[in-house]
C-alpha cells in the first residue's frame, strides 16, 4: 500500500475518511418528509374539497327551503285572497279553517290577518260594528315598532286599515286587532306598494309586536265581481288587504353545522331602492382558531330567492374547522409513513454499521499490513545479517574443508605410505628372519645333530641335551617360519593371489573350528599390483579371523570376482574392479559392534588408499557378509 512518509495512508488509497452518519439520515429524513407532506396535503386537499362540497349541500338545501317558504309564502296568500273575493264576509268559518289550515302546515307563518279600508270618518262606526261582532275591546290602534313598543290608539288619518280578522286567534295568541296597517310607516310604504300594484308586497324586515322578528305580505283583494282593483277602465280601490306575517326563525332550516365560525344569514335587499337589511342571523357558538383561519379556507355562498314579492337573499359562510375533517385517512397515512421510516431508518441503520465494521476491519487490515511490512522490513535486514554472517561461515568452511581435503589427501597418503613402508618392513623382518634367524636356527640344528652324532652314548647327558637343542631349534625355526608367513605371505611372492589365498585359508585353520570354508577364486586373476594383492589378502585374513572368532559360524564362503569396465558410450561409466567377499551363516554383528575393534578399522583406512569400498552386510542370525572393492 503506498503510505505518506509519516505512515499514515496516502490519498488516493482506500483510506478515507468514514462518512459521518449524519450525511446517511438526513436525505432518509428529508425526501420522508416531504413524501409525508406531501401525502398529508393529498389527503387534507381530499378533506377539505369533502367538506367543501358538504358545505355546498348544505347551503343548497337551505336555500332550497327559504325558496320554497318565500314561494309558500305567496301561494297560501293568493288562496287567503281568492278566498276572501268570493266569500265577502270577513269572519267566514271557512276562511278561518283555512287559515288555520295553512298556520298548522307552515309553522313558519305567524299569523294571517283581514284588514278593511275604513274611511276616517267611518271609524267610531266600525269600531262599533265590530265590538258588536264580540270583539268588546276592539278599537284602531297602532303600535310603537320603533319607539316603547307600546300600544296606542290610531292617529287620525283619512284612511285606515285597521285589522279586523286574525288567525290564530285564542287567548294564548298575541292578538294584532286593531293594528292600523297605515300608522307603521314600514307597513304603509309596502301597503302603499301593494295597493299601488295590485300585487303582493312585502315590508322590510322589523321585530314583530308579538317577538321574534320578521316581515309581513300584503295583498289588495278586490271585489270578486270587479276585473281587477286597478288599471281597468274603472279603478277601484281594494276594499280589503290580505296579510300574512312570516316569522323570521321559521323561515329556513339553517343549523350550525359542528364547524367553525358558521353562519346562516337572510337579507332583505332592494336593489331598486338601495334597501338591505338584516332578517335573520344565525351563527355557530364555536369560534375558529388561527390556526384553522390560517391554513383552512372559508366558504362564502350567496343566493338571491326567486320571487317578485320578496326579495331575500341567502348568504352562508363557514370557515372550515381540524373538527370538520375525518382525521383517519390522514392519521393511516401517518402510521404507514412512520411504519416506513422505521423500516427505511432500521435498513440505514444497518448499513452504516456495517460500513463501519468494514471501514474498522480496513483500518484495522491497514495496521496489520504496517505491522507486517515493518516485520517484513525487520526479518529482511534481520536475513541479510545473517545470510552476510552465512556468507562468512560458508567461506570459513569452504577454506576449512578445503584445507580438510588437502589434509585427508595428505593423511591418505601419508596411510599409504605407511601401509608400504610397513610392508616394505614386514618383508625385510620376513627376510632377516629367514637369511638370519633361519640360517642360524639351520647352523644349531645341524651342531645339534653333530653333538648328538659324536656322543659316545646317545642316551648320555650330552646326547640329550644335543637331542633337545635340535628339537627346540626345529620348533624356533617352525615359529619363525610361521612369523615370516604371517609377516609376508610367501605365496603371494612365489605362487600369486590365487595360491595366497589357498594358504592364508589354510593358516586360519577354520576346519579346526568345525568350520567349513568354500573357495571361489577364478585362476585368471593373476598379475595384479602388489598393493592390491596385498590389499585384497589382508582383508581376507581379517575376514577369516574375525569369522573365526566372532560368529559361530558352520560356513564361509570366499568370492574373488571381477567386474569389467563398462563402455561409456552405453551405460554410467564404470572402472573395472575386483570385488571379495567373506559370507558366513554365523550370528551376526550385534549393533554398534563395529567400531569396537581395529581390525575393520585398519581394513577400511587401507581400502581407502586404493580408493575402494568396504561393506558390512548383515543382520541378527543370518551371517554376515564383507564385501571389499577395489578399482583396477
Ligand atoms: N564374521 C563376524 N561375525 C560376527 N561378528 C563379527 C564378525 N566380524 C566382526 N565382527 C564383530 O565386529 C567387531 C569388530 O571387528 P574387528 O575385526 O574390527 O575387531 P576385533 O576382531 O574385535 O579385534 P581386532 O582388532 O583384533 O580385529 C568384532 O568385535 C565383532 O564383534
Ligand atoms: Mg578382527
Amino acid at each position: 500500500m503506498a503510505e505518506s512518509p509519516d505512515g499514515t495512508p496516502a490519498k488516493g488509497s482506500g483510506g478515507t475518511r468514514p462518512v459521518p452518519a449524519y450525511r446517511h439520515y438526513l436525505p432518509v429524513l428529508v425526501s420522508w418528509s416531504v413524501a409525508t407532506l406531501a401525502s398529508l396535503a393529498l389527503v387534507l386537499n381530499l378533506e377539505v374539497q369533502n367538506a367543501q362540497e358538504r358545505i355546498r349541500q348544505q347551503a343548497a338545501l337551505a336555500f332550497a327551503s327559504l325558496q320554497e317558504r318565500v314561494q309558500v309564502n305567496d301561494v297560501v296568500l293568493e288562496g287567503f285572497a281568492a278566498a276572501l273575493r268570493s266569500l265577502p264576509p270577513i269572519d267566514d268559518d271557512r276562511v278561518r279553517d283555512y287559515a288555520r289550515a295553512m298556520l298548522a302546515r307552515y309553522p313558519h307563518i305567524g299569523h294571517l290577518a283581514i284588514s278593511p279600508r275604513v274611511l276616517g270618518t267611518g271609524r267610531t262606526r266600525f269600531e262599533t260594528q265590530i265590538r258588536a261582532m264580540g270583539y268588546a275591546d276592539y278599537e284602531v290602534r297602532a303600535f310603537a315598532y320603533d319607539g316603547d313598543r307600546q300600544w296606542r290608539p290610531a292617529p287620525e288619518a283619512e284612511v285606515h286599515y285597521p285589522v279586523a280578522f286574525q288567525e290564530p286567534m285564542n287567548a294564548d295568541a298575541p292578538s294584532v286587532l286593531g293594528l292600523d296597517l297605515s300608522a307603521a310607516p314600514h307597513m304603509a310604504a309596502a301597503l302603499a306598494q301593494a295597493l299601488s300594484r295590485n300585487a303582493t308586497a312585502a315590508t322590510v324586515p322589523f321585530d314583530l309586536s308579538e317577538g321574534g322578528r320578521g316581515y309581513v305580505l300584503f295583498r289588495p283583494i278586490c271585489p270578486s265581481y270587479q276585473e281587477s282593483c286597478s288599471g281597468g277602465a274603472t279603478e277601484v280601490t281594494p276594499r280589503l288587504v290580505a296579510s300574512l306575517v312570516v316569522r323570521a326563525d321559521a323561515l329556513v332550516d339553517c343549523e350550525a353545522d359542528v364547524s367553525a365560525d358558521f353562519s346562516c344569514t337572510v337579507l332583505y335587499e332592494d336593489t331598486e331602492r338601495g334597501d338591505r337589511r338584516l332578517l335573520l342571523e344565525r351563527r355557530s357558538s364555536h369560534r375558529a382558531a388561527r390556526l384553522e383561519r390560517l391554513l383552512l379556507p372559508k366558504i362564502e355562498i350567496r343566493r338571491r330567492v326567486e320571487s317578485a314579492s320578496q326579495p331575500l337573499v341567502l348568504a352562508t359562510a363557514e370557515q372550515l374547522g381540524f373538527r370538520a375533517f375525518n382525521l383517519i385517512p390522514a392519521a393511516a397515512v401517518l402510521v404507514v409513513s412512520l411504519g416506513g421510516l422505521a423500516l427505511v431508518l432500521a435498513a440505514v441503520r444497518s448499513r452504516v454499521r456495517s460500513e463501519r465494521d468494514r471501514e474498522h476491519a480496513y483500518q484495522a487490515l491497514a495496521e496489520e499490513r504496517r505491522g507486517m511490512d515493518r516485520r517484513v522490513q525487520e526479518r529482511t535486514h534481520e536475513l541479510s545479517r545473517l545470510n552476510a554472517e552465512l556468507q562468512q561461515e560458508n567461506e570459513a568452511r569452504q577454506g576449512a574443508e578445503e584445507r580438510l581435503a588437502v589434509k585427508e589427501r595428505q593423511a591418505r597418503r601419508l596411510a599409504r605410505r605407511i601401509l608400504e613402508v610397513q610392508e616394505a618392513e614386514r618383508r625385510a623382518l620376513a627376510r632377516e628372519l629367514h637369511d638370519d634367524v633361519g640360517q642360524s636356527l639351520t647352523a644349531i640344528r645341524i651342531h645339534a645333530w653333530l653333538i648328538r652324532q659324536q656322543a659316545v652314548d646317545p642316551a648320555s647327558a650330552v646326547g640329550r641335551s644335543a637331542e633337545a637343542i635340535g628339537e627346540v631349534a626345529a620348533a624356533l625355526y617352525d615359529s619363525t617360519h610361521r612369523l615370516m608367513r604371517r609377516l609376508r605371505p610367501p605365496a603371494l611372492d612365489d605362487a600369486g593371489l590365487t595360491a595366497a589365498f589357498q594358504s592364508c585359508v589354510t593358516a586360519a585353520e577354520l576346519e579346526s573350528l568345525g568350520i567349513r570354508v568354500h573357495l571361489r577364486v577364478p585362476k585368471e586373476i593373476e598379475g595384479l599390483n602388489e598393493a592390491i594383492s596385498i590389499t585384497l589378502y589382508r582383508a581376507l585374513q581379517e575376514g577369516l579371523t574375525n569369522v573365526a572368532r566372532h560368529s559361530g559360524a558352520h560356513n564361509v564362503w570366499v568370492r574373488l570376482s571381477r567386474t569389467d569396465a563398462v563402455d561409456p558410450g552405453q551405460g554410467e561409466t564404470e572402472v573395472a574392479s575386483l570385488t571379495l567377499e567373506v559370507q558366513d551363516d554365523g550370528r551376526g554383528m550385534a549393533e554398534g559392534a563395529a567400531s569396537t575393534g581395529f581390525g575393520l578399522m585398519g581394513l577400511r583406512e587401507r581400502v581407502d588408499t586404493l580408493g575402494g569400498t568396504l561393506e558390512l552386510d548383515t543382520a541378527p542370525d543370518r551371517g554376515l557378509t564383507l564385501r571389499v572393492r577395489v578399482p583396477l
